[in-house]
């Protein structure tokens, strides 16, 4: 699937297609890793400071971009001045308010991708992650006009199909609230540790002390103690996924329609440049402010940072960067169809690092999902090729 994606770009765009998808398949993996491994300290990281710090950074290199590429347009004895005046101008220009809108839901997304990350596996995350495959289609063809054919229709009912078997919850699960699946194994002992505490002077039962290394769930511990704080929650991170799915469509197409069909022509740094500054404002009152206002408040903007949260964010930086260029030079479809085979990287990774199982019902939709990927996503004269005429002599 990838390579026909690849097929229907230039050579230049396709080289951004290997980098996007490994660093979509790293950044999820990485995510999950950092939502369930011990913290150092008392407490895990904020994720509202790892979206605003992501801000911070994809604006500080897009500003140093924009820089440079307008130095360029510039005689070389023009005065800092200027081009600090014309970057001024480029980003308040008329209609930069109007990322507001794609900031503000982009904002919203990447927060809901870290409530997703920390509550899946990153197998189950990818493959529901691939609904923004049909958000974006249907979006693009509302407000951008592009026509998705019957091919493009075919391939979205499969897709709708396979996520739905996926997100159906496996009845190996005992319960949402003790779904364990994917958690690295010296994850237990604070866990035992945590529960311990949630239940003052109760003795941890002997099956908690038997906890199957291997995909573990806590059957034990639910059957004989009264619920403790959830690690992970499939109904919560299912949800999470699916609406962060539909951010991403929407956000993805809002910023594609402003990139290329406004007036300005800003090129592709000034856009960024404008949509970090509205969702540095996003993050910092929606997530900093409002979702995590008090515990930062009580513990610090850096409660629980260390080289793992680092990576996450630096990973999503690199992700929002690639995502601009793909978007500016083929489409979100296309983004889109270029990371999915995230999908298979994420499997083998989680198999091999999280002990991921699969069942069934699994493989049966994820197939379903690679398959809708790849009807999309093969040019139409692939699926009718003609047959090949013999020249005889
Ligand atoms: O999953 P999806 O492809 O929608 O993710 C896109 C990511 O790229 C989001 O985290 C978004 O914040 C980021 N992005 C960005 N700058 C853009 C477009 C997207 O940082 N111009």
């Amino acid at each position: 699937a990838c390579a026909s994606v690849f097929g229907r770009v230039d050579a230049a765009q396709a080289d951004l297609f290997p980098k996007l998808t490994f660093q979509n398949s790293a950044l999820i993996l990485v995510m999950h890793y950092s939502r369930v491994m011990p913290p150092d300290g008392d407490h895990r990281y904020f994720t509202s400071t790892a979206v605003f710090l992501n801000e911070v950074i994809k604006l500080a290199i897009s500003l140093t971009l924009a820089m440079y590429e307008t130095s360029k347009t510039l005689a070389p004895s023009t005065p800092a001045t200027v081009l600090f005046e014309q970057i001024y101008n480029g980003v308040f220009s008329s209609d930069g308010w109007l990322l507001a809108g794609p900031a503000a839901l982009y904002t919203l997304q990447n927060l809901l991708q870290y409530a997703a990350a920390g509550n899946l596996d990153p197998v189950h995350f990818q493959v529901l992650y691939q609904v923004k495959i049909i958000t974006t289609a249907v979006f693009s063809v509302m407000l951008l006009r592009r026509q998705l054919g019957f091919k493009g229709w075919v391939s979205l009912v499969i897709l709708t199909c396979g996520v739905c078997i996926v997100s159906l919850p496996s009845s190996e699960k005992p319960s949402d609230s003790f779904l364990l699946h994917g958690v690295p194994d010296h994850f237990f002992p604070r866990s035992k540790h945590e529960l311990g505490q949630t239940v003052a002077g109760a003795a941890i039962p002997e099956p908690a002390l038997h906890l199957s290394k291997r995909s573990a769930t806590y059957e034990g511990i639910a059957k004989d103690l009264p619920p403790a704080d959830p690690i992970m929650n499939f109904s919560v991170g299912v949800t999470a996924v699916l609406i962060s799915a539909v951010v991403s469509g929407l956000a993805g197409v809002y910023f594609e329609k402003l990139l290329k069909e406004s007036s300005t022509n800003a090129s592709v740094w000034m856009r960024n440049i404008q949509l970090s500054f509205y969702s540095l404002i996003a993050a910092f009152m929606g997530g900093c402010v409002y979702q995590d206002g008090e515990g930062i408040r009580e513990h610090g903007f850096f409660e629980g940072y260390n080289a793992v949260v680092w990576a996450t964010i630096l990973l999503q930086v690199a992700g929002g960067l690639l995502a601009s260029l793909v978007i500016r030079d083929a489409d979100n479809i296309v983004k889109n169809f270029a990371t999915s085979i995230s999908i298979v990287i994420s499997f083998v990774v989680s198999m091999w690092i999280f002990d991921f199982t699969v069942n069934a019902t699994f493989l049966l939709g994820t197939s379903l999902v690679l398959l809708a990927t790849y009807i999309y996503s093969v040019p139409e004269r692939k699926l009718h090729r003609p047959s090949p005429v013999r020249i005889v002599s």
